[in-house]
């Protein structure tokens, strides 16, 4: 089914896009023409490849995040399940949000000699220091979900060190996001007074999607023509509980003056639906609600009307897209910098669909 889904969004333009250096907004018409990862497993060349003995060290930068919990169940299944690689040679560490603690991780994967690492930074500001020990351990790297600037990025691709990214434009997510309030019958503007007025519930801010999504959910609206009111922008490190806190609070301040909540991610948006509900409002009638990732439960709340909208993070296609640029390493191939996957708006329109598919 999960394989089905992501051949049907192939089809209808939504591929991997190879990129050298700068990263992209996407145009549908840009993606069709984009380099698609093969999503059948057969089409992966493994020729050559020691699937048995062949070790793979990752590390993600916090186990307890949902959607990174989706994504690493997803990349270990896709290496082992249609690639074949050994299990007990596919090393997963968790990160626990410490960086210190992430890059003894990635020291012990050096002095144990694994042949290619997937790797979900703590820190994306640490991708030059880690990039460089792995280099000169002679170990290539594929960065995901957390993208390292674009300097280390051309860095990567002048000094022909053997680094990538994997992940998704998140500009891309947050244009979705504001896009979303803008399909919505007053376009976000629900008391009438001429201006959208919201709060902004921001993952942690170090990294490029809670700062992409934050400035590009509220651009979309600006762009067209919208006048909008922040009321509030508090970092909510992606985590359920902080949301649910900040959008509680947020209430209590602003009250009916709060029309739209934006929340960096899905987590985030659930834990603000608590407090919204607490506080008896009701979505898409008094309230807006829009996340990013597409979890089930907030597929789910979209299709009850409970949620506005979200938008999904692929992680299927950014999973095994990953394990494909390792495979290339394995085999001596050369890989560009920047390989992004496509965001899939959600909405009523769709969400019975979407969730069919990523349950
Ligand atoms: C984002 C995702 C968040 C969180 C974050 C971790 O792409 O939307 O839910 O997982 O990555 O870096």
């Amino acid at each position: 089914m999960k394989r089905k889904f992501l051949a049907g969004l192939l089809c209808v333009a939504m591929g991997v896009t190879t990129m050298a250096g700068t990263a992209t907004v996407f145009a549908a018409d840009d993606a069709a023409e984009a380099e698609a990862p093969a999503d059948d497993a057969a089409a992966v060349d493994l020729e050559g490849v020691d699937l048995e003995n062949t070790k793979i060290g990752i590390s993600i930068y916090q186990f307890a995040d949902n959607f990174m919990t989706l994504y690493r169940t997803e990349l270990v299944r896709y290496l082992t399940e249609d690639l074949g690689f050994n299990e007990k040679n596919i090393i997963v560490q968790d990160g626990k949000n410490d960086q210190a603690e992430q890059t003894n991780q990635i020291n012990n994967f050096i002095t144990d000699e694994v042949d290619v690492m997937i790797l979900n930074l703590v820190q994306s500001s640490s991708a030059p220091q880690i990039t460089d020990i792995c280099n000169e351990a002679g170990i290539p790297v594929v960065y995901i979900n957390r993208q390292p600037d674009e300097t280390e990025s051309d860095r990567w691709e002048a000094d022909g060190i053997k680094a990538t990214y994997v992940g998704a434009d998140a500009r891309q997510s947050g244009t979705f996001q504001g896009e979303e309030i803008l399909e919505t019958e007053n376009k976000g503007d629900i008391n009438g007074d001429g201006k959208v007025s919201y709060i902004m519930v921001q993952g942690d801010p170090e990294n490029i999607d809670a700062q992409y999504r934050t400035e590009f959910s509220v651009k979309a609206l600006t762009d067209a023509g919208v006048e909008v009111e922040e009321l509030l922008l508090q970092r909510g490190d992606w985590d359920q509980a902080k949301g649910q806190q900040i959008v509680q609070d947020a209430l209590t301040q602003f009250g009916d003056q709060v029309e739209v909540v934006f929340c960096n991610n899905d987590a985030m948006a659930l834990g603000a639906l608590q407090a919204i509900q607490a506080a008896g409002r009701t979505i898409n009638e008094d309230i807006y609600l829009v996340g990013v990732d597409a979890l089930t439960d907030a597929v789910q709340n979209i299709i009850d009307g409970n949620m506005t909208g979200t938008v999904f993070n692929d992680h299927f296609s950014q999973a095994q897209t990953a394990a494909q640029m390792a495979v290339k390493y394995l085999k001596g191939e050369d890989v560009a910098p920047v390989n992004m996957v496509d965001y899939v708006k959600v909405t009523a329109d769709n969400a019975a669909e979407i969730l069919e598919k990523i349950k």
